[in-house]
């Protein structure tokens, strides 16, 4: 039915994050404890300020925990270094955001490609360029964007916009894709193409999804929604 397996490609615990507000700190997250399992869907609900965010920043090493740990693949993030935490945040997670993101000077093809462009160094890019571009333009393809390749983000609808995103964040081939309310700013009907295609890279990929959205039709094809109230797991 589903690519899950029993093995925890997350485990989080007594996560902590407080940010400094004024004199005093304001913490935002306050104790969570979480496994995801590879290749799940996991849907994060919760009203707006509840931490959704800054939960999923810290597991794709976007931010750093106050205190607890993140161990993904039973390694703990922390103990990496500062290269191997880059190494990771840049192909083992992919990330999709409410607005996109994308650099409205570039392409499609070439908003895809940036994150070849910032891992390898001028001389690999140039060595593999053909390859790479090969890649992308098969990846858009598959994504439904093949008359799209050349088109600057500005001529691009909600829906495309967001599947160019989706195309630059599985470029590298991620485990992990990370969804901040992907269908957020998208009409009913663009959002549903987003939830299809979701469904289908995890069940064809295998790819584990964290989707933080207000999206019930999203919510309730997940394998399990936990949700967020203050800083906390509340189900
Ligand atoms: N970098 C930051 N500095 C200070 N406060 C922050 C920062 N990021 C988030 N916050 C605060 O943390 C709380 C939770 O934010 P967030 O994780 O974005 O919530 P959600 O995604 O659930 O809406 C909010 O009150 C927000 O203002
Ligand atoms: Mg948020």
């Amino acid at each position: 039915m589903n690519n899950q397996t029993n093995a925890n490609i997350f485990e989080i615990n007594h996560l902590t994050k407080s940010f400094k507000s004024g004199q005093g700190y304001l913490e935002v997250l306050k104790g969570i404890d979480l496994q995801v399992k590879k290749g799940e869907i996991l849907a994060i609900l919760g009203p707006s300020g509840a931490g959704k965010s800054t939960l999923i920043h810290i597991m794709g090493l976007l931010d750093r925990p106050t205190t607890g740990t993140v161990l993904f693949q039973n390694q703990d993030l922390a103990l990496l270094s500062a290269t191997a935490q880059a190494r990771m945040r840049n192909t083992t997670f992919g990330f999709v955001f409410q607005f996109y993101h994308l650099i409205p000077e570039l392409s499609a093809l070439d908003n895809v490609l940036l994150p070849y462009m910032i891992t390898y160094s001028l001389t690999a890019w140039w060595d593999r360029k053909s390859e790479l571009m090969t890649r992308a333009r098969d990846l858009m393809t598959q994504l439904g964007l093949n008359e799209r390749i050349d088109h600057k983000p500005t001529k691009l609808s909600g829906g495309e916009k967001q599947r160019v995103a989706i195309a630059r964040a599985l470029i590298h081939d991620p485990e992990v894709v990370f969804c901040d309310e992907p269908t957020g700013n998208l009409d009913k009907a663009s959002g549903q193409e987003i939830q299809k295609l979701i469904l289908k890279l995890n069940k064809e990929r295998g790819k584990t999804f964290i989707i933080v959205t207000h999206d019930e039709n999203i919510a309730q094809k997940a394998h399990r929604v936990i949700r967020l109230s203050d800083g906390k797991i509340v189900t």
